[in-house]
């Protein structure tokens, strides 16, 4: 071949290529979307994908998968093919539509993105709630959930599985097999060790897939009395080693409350607090972790009661309740003397029934007043007196 030939085989190809590099191109649509349940968790899309000829061999393209609703990323593939979860949450109507679009990556000169294919996935079944207040425990020896069924004349089946898309999590599905304690149905897992984990409702028009949040039941806690401490130890959580916990306790001390304080134990789990023999306490406290999957947490414990405030003498309660006594014996020895008063200098004769009055104020003021805070009573039951005593 000569130079020439060469050359103008070279021009005429450079005029047929140049200006397709140059110009703008759309990539081809994913075309022949469809989507396919795995089970009752997982959806599998698959696509075809027609590469343009021209395109050029250096092009990489990768599929976006969005959300439509959301106009959310969901994932980007480089192959035909995309799996993932959805659960009864995820799904408006029945259908959730995705959008999936091809987009250049990198040296695809002048090649846009694809119009996006839009693709409905139905849920396999309608969703209805089926039951009520689905929760599942760790235990010491496994886990266990339990629900109240929203119809309980009605049949219901409960799977649950490890929570993923892969093949290992889709094959782990099990039967929940229930038995019924006190109108809640229960059912034991057996799980890997702390797995979290999907569960499928249904009966056979409807269905409902979560993903339970595992919770813990709050430790027993004990309070050890010394002279000048309380000392609150707790047994060990269900699960997890020691360190893995975050203790959180707040109290009434006298009825004032104390702000919640957070511990992390490595060992004994106590913790002491200072302690007024005259108060009476109220413990409340709560245990959370998140060193597993996902966050682990317990209830609020119930409230535990330690001390009396009946019979304990301090300063405080000989201001509460002293000083109202002396100052109500005072208003009794003022009328007393008064009446006295009264005989003594021949004054006009005090209506009974005025005294009759006082010793009533007196009786309602006593009734009232005795039991609360001592300012007041300084101030109710002292100007009572002179006020009658200037007639
Ligand atoms: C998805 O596509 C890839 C590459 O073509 C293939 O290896 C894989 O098995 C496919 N996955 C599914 C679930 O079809
Ligand atoms: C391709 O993208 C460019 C820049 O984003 C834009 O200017 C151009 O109009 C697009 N072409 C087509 C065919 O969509
Ligand atoms: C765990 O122990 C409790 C008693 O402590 C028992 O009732 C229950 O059946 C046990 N659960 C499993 C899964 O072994
Ligand atoms: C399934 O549950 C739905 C909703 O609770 C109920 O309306 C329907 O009758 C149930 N179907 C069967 C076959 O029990
Ligand atoms: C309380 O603590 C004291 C000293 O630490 C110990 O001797 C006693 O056995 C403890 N009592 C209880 C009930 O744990
Ligand atoms: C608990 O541990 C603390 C230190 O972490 C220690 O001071 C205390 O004596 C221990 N109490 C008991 C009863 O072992
Ligand atoms: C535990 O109690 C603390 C303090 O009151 C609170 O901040 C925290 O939210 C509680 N944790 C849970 C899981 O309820």
């Amino acid at each position: 071949m000569s130079a020439t030939l060469k050359f103008v085989t070279f021009l005429s190809f450079a005029i047929m290529v140049a200006p397709h590099s140059e110009a703008d191109h759309r990539l081809p649509a994913p075309q022949n979307c469809t989507p396919h349940w795995a089970d009752r968790f997982v959806v599998e899309v698959k696509w075809i994908w027609p590469k343009p000829k021209d395109l050029p061999e250096s092009c990489k393209v990768e599929f976006e998968i969005r959300w439509t609703d959301k106009q959310e990323d969901v994932a980007r593939v480089k192959h035909t093919n995309f799996t993932y979860y959805y659960l009864s949450k995820d799904f408006t109507a029945n259908i959730l539509e995705l959008s999936i679009s091809s987009k250049p990556l990198k040296d695809c000169n002048g090649w846009n993105e694809s119009d996006p294919v839009k693709v409905n996935i139905k849920a396999p079944k309608s969703y209805a709630e089926l039951v009520k207040d689905f929760r599942c425990f760790y235990l010491s020896n496994g886990s266990k959930c339990f629900w109240t069924p929203v119809d309980p004349s009605k049949d219901l089946k409960v799977y649950y599985r490890s929570r993923g898309k892969e093949k290992k999590d889709i094959q782990s599905l099990k039967v929940c097999e229930a038995f019924k304690m006190e109108g809640r149905n229960s059912c034991s897992l057996k799980l890997e060790k702390r797995r979290d984990i999907f569960v499928l409702v249904e009966n056979e028009t409807r269905m409902n897939t979560f993903e339970p949040k595992m919770e813990i039941y709050v430790p027993k806690m004990s309070i050890n009395e010394t002279e000048k401490y309380l000392h609150l130890t707790w047994r060990k959580p269900a699960v997890g080693p020691d360190g893995a916990w975050r203790f959180c306790v707040w109290y009434k001390e006298c009825g004032n409350n104390k702000p919640p304080r957070c511990y992390e134990f490595s060992q004994n789990r106590t913790v002491s607090i200072p302690y007024n023999k005259c108060c009476r306490y109220e413990f409340q406290y709560n245990i959370s972790t998140n060193k597993f999957n996902e966050d682990v947490s317990s209830d609020t414990s119930e409230v535990i009661h330690h001390g009396t405030t009946s019979f304990c003498i301090s300063s405080a309660n000989v201001v509460a309740i002293i000083i109202p006594i002396i100052v109500c014996f005072c208003v009794i020895l003022s009328i007393y003397c008064f009446k006295k008063h009264e005989k003594i200098f021949g004054c006009t004769r005090l209506d009974p029934s005025v005294i009759k009055e006082i010793l009533n104020l007196k009786q309602i003021s006593q009734e009232n007043q005795c039991a609360q805070d001592p300012r007041e009573h300084t101030d109710t039951c002292t100007p009572l007196v002179p006020e009658k005593e200037k007639r």
